[in-house]
Formats: C-alpha cells, sequence, structure tokens
C-alpha cells in the first residue's frame, strides 16, 4: 500500500471542467434545478465517475451515485454533497464535495486500499433551495418521508416539478416514501467550503462541523387587489405588499430579538410590479434557522399570527406552499471525534464550529451517522461569483476526506 495522495491539480481540472457548465450570460457560475446546464454538469460527472470504474445509478428522485463494492458484505459508506448553484453562485458551493469524493475516491485506489465498506460517491439532487421552495430535495426525499406528492404538480416557468424530476432522470410517481431506510448507510462524509469568516479570520485551515442549523421555509402567496395607485383611497385598498412587507420586517424583529437565531426573506415576487398600481399578488420565501429549531418552532409560530394579522387587516388573502422543517443535526461523538483527528493530522489547530448553511448532511443524519469539513473561504464569501478557496485548501480538504473515508471503514 502506497501513501494516501490527492492530486490536487487533477482536483483542479474536475472542478474547472464542471464549472464551464453554467447558464450562458449570466454573473458568477449558475446550475439551477432542473436546467439544461445541471443536466449536462451531471452528465459529464457521472461520466467522470464511471472512467474511475464507479458503477453509477439514479435513484427515484435523481440523486447521481458511483459506486464501488468493498471487500466484505458492509454497508456503502457515503461521501458527497450536491452540483447545482444559487443563481449568479460560485465554483466551489457542493462541487468541492462531490467531487472531493471522487477524487478521494481515485486516490483510495491508487494507493492501493481496497476498503471493507462499499464506497459511494453522491451527487445529492437540487440542494439549494428552488422557486419550488425544496431545499435539498433530493437528500430530503432519500432520507425523509417529508416529500409531499402535492408538490409534484407546482410549476416554475409553465414545468411541474413532476417533469422537472423526470427531465433529471428520477421517477417522481415513486416518491413519498424514504428511498433509503435509516441504519441502511454506514456513515456519510460531506466536504463543503466554510461559506462564513471563522476559518480564514483564525487563520485555520480546516475545521470539523460540530452542529448544522436546521431551516424551518415556506413560500407565501398574497392575493389582494390591483388598483389604481392614485385614485383608491387608502382604506379601500386590498395592498399585498405592504402585507408583504409587514412579514418580512417581522421576520427580522422576531430572529433579532432571539440572538443565535436568524431569518430572512431573500424572494419577492411581484405582480404587476408596477410603480402606479397597487401590487395585487406577492409571493414572498421566508426562512428561519437556527441549532435550536424548538426555538424556532415558537418563532415561526408567532411570525405567522403575525402574518395573518397583516393580510386580514387589508383584505389580502394568504396561503402557504411547499413549508419544509429540516432539522437541526449533531454529528455522533465518536464520527466527529475521528473528524477531528484526521483533520489535525493536517491542520493541528483544526476548528470545531457550526454550519449556518444547511446541507445535505442534515438529511443524510437521519439514516446515518454523518459529519462534514469545511476548508476555507476567502472573505468568508460564498452564493456569490466571488466564492473563492485557495487550491491547496481545498486539496487539504480532500486529503483528510479521503482519510477519514479510510478511518471510517476501518472503525465501525
Ligand atoms: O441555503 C443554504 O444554507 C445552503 O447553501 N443550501
Ligand atoms: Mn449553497
Ligand atoms: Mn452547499
Amino acid at each position: 500500500m502506497t501513501q494516501l495522495h490527492i492530486d490536487a491539480q487533477r482536483l483542479w481540472a474536475d472542478l474547472m471542467a464542471l464549472a464551464e457548465h453554467t447558464e450562458p450570460n449570466t454573473p458568477g457560475w449558475t446550475r439551477r434545478f432542473p436546467s439544461v446546464a445541471y443536466q449536462q454538469g451531471r452528465q459529464w460527472l457521472r461520466a467522470q465517475m464511471e472512467a474511475e470504474g464507479l458503477v453509477t445509478r439514479l435513484d427515484a428522485v435523481g440523486n447521481l451515485f458511483g459506486r464501488r463494492e468493498g471487500r466484505a458484505d458492509l454497508l456503502p459508506i457515503h461521501a458527497g454533497s450536491h452540483t447545482d448553484t444559487v443563481m449568479g453562485g460560485g465554483r466551489f458551493d457542493g462541487a468541492l464535495g462531490t467531487l472531493g469524493a471522487l477524487e478521494a475516491a481515485r486516490a483510495i485506489r491508487e494507493a492501493g486500499i481496497q476498503l471493507r465498506h462499499p464506497l459511494v460517491v453522491a451527487d445529492y439532487l437540487s440542494e439549494e433551495a428552488t422557486d419550488y421552495a425544496i431545499a435539498c430535495m433530493g437528500s430530503l426525499a432519500m432520507c425523509t418521508d417529508h416529500f409531499k406528492p402535492a408538490w409534484l404538480e407546482r410549476s416554475v416557468n409553465g414545468v411541474t416539478l413532476r417533469q422537472a424530476i423526470i427531465d433529471m432522470g428520477g421517477q417522481p410517481d415513486r416518491l413519498g416514501q424514504p428511498v433509503v431506510k435509516p441504519g441502511a448507510i454506514a456513515a456519510s462524509l460531506e466536504l463543503h467550503i466554510e461559506q462564513g469568516p471563522v476559518l480564514e479570520a483564525r487563520g485555520v485551515k480546516l475545521a470539523a462541523v460540530s452542529g448544522i442549523v436546521g431551516i424551518q421555509r415556506a413560500l407565501f402567496e398574497l392575493k389582494g387587489k390591483a388598483n389604481h395607485a392614485g385614485a383608491t383611497p387608502m382604506d379601500l385598498r386590498k395592498d399585498a405588499l405592504t402585507a408583504a412587507a409587514r412579514m418580512i420586517c417581522a421576520i427580522e424583529d422576531i430572529a433579532r430579538a432571539h440572538p443565535g437565531t436568524v431569518g430572512t426573506v431573500g424572494k419577492v415576487e411581484v405582480t404587476p410590479n408596477q410603480g402606479n398600481v397597487i401590487a395585487g399578488q406577492v409571493t414572498i420565501m421566508a426562512e428561519m434557522r437556527s441549532l435550536d429549531m424548538a426555538e424556532v418552532d415558537g418563532m415561526w409560530a408567532e411570525f405567522r399570527t403575525l402574518a395573518d394579522a397583516a393580510c386580514a387587516s387589508r383584505g389580502v388573502t394568504l396561503q402557504t406552499f411547499n413549508e419544509t422543517r429540516m432539522d437541526a443535526v449533531i454529528p455522533p461523538a465518536w464520527l466527529h471525534a475521528l473528524v477531528l483527528d484526521v483533520c489535525r493530522r493536517h491542520e493541528p489547530a483544526t476548528l470545531a464550529i457550526p454550519s449556518g448553511a444547511g446541507h445535505d448532511t442534515n438529511y443524510l443524519a437521519l439514516v446515518a451517522p454523518a459529519a462534514m469539513i469545511f476548508v476555507p473561504s476567502i472573505d468568508g464569501r460564498s452564493h456569490a461569483p466571488e466564492e473563492y478557496t485557495e487550491l491547496a485548501d481545498l486539496a487539504r480538504g480532500v486529503q483528510a476526506l479521503a482519510e477519514a473515508i479510510v478511518a471510517v471503514d476501518q472503525n465501525c
């Protein structure tokens, strides 16, 4: 057995090749579910997996897996992340975890190591919140029964979620029951950029993630009455936009009143969105996050009460769509300790920090022992074209991931 060694240039070439698959004429890098760019990026990835000798498949929702059998008849070790992006995102969010897992599989083979467990390199479908409002859709459908068949009928730009999943290679009518039962995976590891400022500020190159926030999220549709902005007296209006504005400020006020939590409305669609017309319809996507989801439950109830009042007092109707609640997760102590030990081989000052971003690991943790490794983000930037991590830091993260896979293989 030779030294396990990551080929940094091969990793960088993969990251840049995947980055070529992006929406044209948009800033940064964009691979949105279910775009052609996203489909083509996954076709490229699948070919890379097969070139490495992995047996590939898509599950019912369209998660992509590349599998190498192990020496023994044991449960698989999963390593992966996602290859979709936000609009105008970067080249490393998700891509590092998926391509890093592929590079780890190559390095483990090249070191002459045949794992006891099967190894599954995973690209979980549609991790980013989409206009369908469901984030981590692939891992949610894989690991839980939260997927609601009613979601399949929701249409975005004329494409129903049903058709979008079919376009990505899934079989939507098989969804609703978990595709994977608890205990069916030996362990799950996800390498990810930190997407925050802590590692860089502390001058530390690796972190073992100590916990991942949970997220409560929903789409809200407010319907009032479009009307003339000048001829309609204030007391005769049904203004959907001022009702939405109250909701947006309520999310901020409630989150500010609960230190350690965050609340955001990042998406607002206004119809007809004209300066001299009272808004007839507004759609907003609202979310709250915390490591303490019991606290978020109370905050979300308070928000819903304020939302109902803001709409009722204006004669505006309020409908909720695709409400999801992703639990906060903490890695099991043994796996967290294993990841910390491996990381400390390459960064003695390895930190244990929580993730303010949600990840597929939130759902994998419901069916398997699951943990994450972070590498630094320059200026803490992510979900933007400026998202960047030095190649040496990327390679160090993949080295830690590969060694953590081997350590898990030996320990469970
Ligand atoms: O929104 C998130 O936390 C993640 O980037 N999908
Ligand atoms: Mn993201
Ligand atoms: Mn991500």
